[in-house]
Parts: structure tokens; C-alpha cells; sequence
């Protein structure tokens, strides 16, 4: 696996280049056409991953997009337009080996993941079924190059920021829709490790209470609560304790009858302990997780939809605070601030909504993935993976983080 080298295909030269008359193994038209023309059994049986050949193919049909997005010309932070690719390139570096970063914490984090399952929509609007096919499909290539990555990396533990479940969340702990999207999908042997989950706006038009009960029923899902928090040790003993936030109820326009009781939420009181643990821990390194940005050059840039960007970013300077982990838009973008490192990690399984740049962004990118993080006692290392298991972009930051600007 070498950093920022996708895998080339038939028809493909260097960099996502098109050689003259070459063609790509099967498109995504052409997916979409052999998904249509099958008979509903073998479609069901497709979309369930029991036909293998057919899964590989779909991967294939899905790396042309990852790797064409690297051809596109960035454009400058500042640029207002959203792209469909690659708006900010980012900075790949190579992965250190295995045995050099055996003593460090690793995790994956991915988002925006839930469409497997989905089925037809007797509301979907014309052209609705065919995209969430085509996300469902994704979502599968994701989870495969996540459990190849792990295989060869192991990690601790992987964090999901949120809406994990498309269109409305799960209805109870029996709902279909956690062997179908959950359990199927993110089945290989090196993904058999906690998976803390935040909770999304989708989450909220179902059952939350069913997520955080699933945490009993499941050997991996974690979901103690709305609003959590954990600790891990490193091989080497450095702690790292993440706070896991509810950040939907910060979101005045959820606040309705078709997102259950998310106006009931006190964010006062979410906020106080926040603050409370923050002040309270004693950690090495201290991560916040949440479903909404904090800034984003994405299709939401204009949207306003919290005040998380007033809310967090002091309380974050006070408690040395500098990495937010979220998603919410689907896409790959690395946006800093004066010292604080705003991740969304929402690629885990579409990638039709066009991206931008915004101030401060290191890195847009639509290429579906997801990243992977390091820590040791010097350094946090963040790496945006594609499908094909390239690192895209990587991100560090140096230990103390106390002095991050105020
Ligand atoms: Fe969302």
C-alpha cells in the first residue's frame, strides 16, 4: 500500500489519466443496468453480498470514480464552486510499517454509512432507487477495503459519527436493518473490535433508544448512551479518551415531529458535561466526536444548521482540545482553524453530493473511504483511505495541543 497511488485498471493510465480508447470494466451505468436486469431473488442475493464475482465487479465499477477524482484540477481554498471530485488536493504520505507504529493507538472512523437494506422507496422521487443502489453498493466496497486495511493494520476499535441508518434510523433492536447493514457488511475477522457510534439526524427519524440498546445485544456496538464518553491505552501507554456528542439537538431546524424527541434534548445540560469531563480528564489526548461539522466547504456551507461553530471551538482552547471528528456531509474534507482540526470523515458510502473548499480547508475529496487514526505520545496522525486503499491525504498534529490559539 503505497500513499497516494490508487490502483490502476484496464483503460486506465497513470494518475486517473484515460489512455485513448481505453475502456473501464464495467460502469456505473453499466452496474446500475446489470443490477436492474437481474430477477429479484438474485438481486436480493447481490445486494446481500452472496454473489462475490459481483461484488468484485461493482468495486470495480466504483474505483474508476475514486481513482478519475484525482485528475480533476484543484481549485483554490478560497474558490466558491463545488466539484464533483477532488476540490482540495490533499497531502498523502506514505504509511509508516506496521512494526514502526506497533507502540501507537489505532483506529478507523467512518460515517454517513447506513444504506444497505434501504430497498425501494415507495416515496422516492424519479432517479432516487437507482442512487441508493449505487450507495448501497458503495457502502459494501467501503466496508471490504476497511477490513483489508485492518487486516493489515489491526486497530483497537472504530468510531462511527453518525446517521447509521438510512432513511430513519432502526425501529427496534429486532429491526431487520442491523443484520442487513451492520452485521453483514462490516463482517470481516479485523473488524470484529468495538464500534462506538455517534447518533445522526437520520438516527433521530427512528428508535434512538434501540441503538443504545443494541450495545447490550451486540459483542461490538457501543452506544451507552446519547452522549458519551471512553478511554483507550496504547501498546505504550498513552491514553486517549474521546467525547462522543449528540450534536443533533444543536440542530433548531430537527427540531420536529418527524425526528422524534430531539427537541426534548437538553443542550445545556449535554454542554456541562461536556465541559465537567473535559475538566475532568486526565488523558494524553482528548478527541471530540459528533455528527454535525463545525465549518464545512461542502453543499451545507451556506446552511447554518447548528452553532456548533460558536460553541465548541472555545470550550476546545480551554481543555486542549484539537481534533473534532464528524460527517454529516458525505464526503472527505480536513478543514484547520487556529489550531483545530475540524475532520469529516461522511464518505463511507456516497459519492454524488459535490464538495468545495472553504477557509482553512487542507482537503476536499468525494472519493468514498474513510480514515484512520494514530496516536502516539508525540503525534496524531490522521489518514483519509479511498476504496482502493490509498491514502489520500494525511494530517498531523504535534503534541501539547494545550497551546492551540485562543
Ligand atoms: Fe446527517
Amino acid at each position: 500500500m503505497r500513499a497516494g497511488t490508487p490502483a490502476l485498471l484496464p483503460g486506465m493510465g497513470r494518475e486517473g489519466v484515460r489512455r485513448p480508447g481505453g475502456a473501464f470494466p464495467l460502469s456505473r451505468g453499466a452496474l446500475l443496468r446489470t443490477v436492474r436486469a437481474m430477477t429479484p431473488n438474485r438481486r436480493r442475493d447481490f445486494l446481500s453480498l452472496k454473489t462475490p464475482l459481483l461484488a468484485v465487479l461493482a468495486a470495480a465499477a466504483l474505483a474508476p470514480l475514486t481513482v478519475c477524482a484525482r485528475s480533476e484540477a484543484p481549485v483554490p481554498v478560497a474558490a466558491p464552486a463545488l466539484v464533483s471530485g477532488l476540490a482540495k488536493a490533499g497531502t498523502p504520505e506514505a504509511l509508516p510499517t506496521p512494526e514502526a507504529e506497533r507502540g501507537a493507538l489505532k483506529f478507523l472512523v467512518m460515517g454517513d454509512w447506513g444504506w444497505v437494506g434501504i430497498g425501494k422507496r415507495p416515496d422516492a422521487r424519479p432517479g432516487e432507487d437507482e442512487e441508493n443502489r449505487v450507495k448501497t453498493v458503495t457502502q459494501v466496497v467501503v466496508a471490504r477495503a476497511m477490513g483489508e486495511f485492518a487486516a493489515a493494520r489491526p486497530v483497537s476499535f472504530v468510531v462511527g459519527v453518525g446517521d447509521n441508518f438510512y432513511p430513519a434510523g432502526v425501529k427496534s433492536t429486532d429491526d431487520p436493518r442491523w443484520k442487513q447493514t451492520f452485521e453483514d457488511v462490516y463482517s470481516a475477522p479485523s473488524l470484529q473490535v468495538p464500534w462506538w457510534h455517534a447518533l445522526g439526524n437520520h438516527d433521530y427519524r427512528g428508535s434512538v433508544q434501540a441503538q443504545i440498546d443494541y450495545s447490550k445485544k451486540s459483542s461490538r456496538w457501543r452506544m451507552p448512551a446519547r452522549y458519551f464518553t471512553f478511554s483507550e491505552k496504547s501498546p505504550a501507554g498513552v491514553t486517549v479518551q474521546l467525547f462522543v456528542l449528540d450534536t443533533s439537538p444543536f440542530a433548531p431546524g430537527l427540531h420536529n415531529a418527524k425526528h422524534s424527541d430531539v427537541a426534548a434534548q437538553d443542550t445545556g445540560a449535554q454542554l456541562a458535561w461536556l465541559e465537567r469531563e473535559l475538566a475532568a480528564s486526565k488523558a494524553d489526548w482528548k478527541i471530540l466526536v459528533g455528527h454535525h461539522p463545525l465549518w464545512t466547504g461542502g453543499v451545507r456551507r451556506e446552511a447554518k444548521e447548528t452553532e456548533l461553530a460558536q460553541i465548541l471551538p472555545p470550550l476546545m482552547r480551554r481543555h486542549g482540545v484539537a481534533v473534532y471528528l464528524c460527517g454529516h456531509e458525505h464526503d472527505a474534507q480536513h478543514i484547520e482553524r487556529d489550531g483545530l482540526h475540524n475532520f469529516i470523515v461522511g464518505n463511507a458510502a456516497d459519492a454524488s453530493r459535490p464538495t468545495g473548499a472553504t477557509a482553512g480547508t487542507r482537503y476536499a475529496d468525494i472519493a468514498p473511504g474513510f480514515a484512520r487514526v494514530s496516536v502516539d505520545a508525540e503525534r496524531l496522525r490522521v489518514d483519509y483511505v479511498d476504496a482502493s486503499g490509498a491514502v489520500r491525504h494525511t494530517a498531523r498534529i504535534e503534541r501539547p495541543v494545550g497551546a492551540v490559539a485562543r
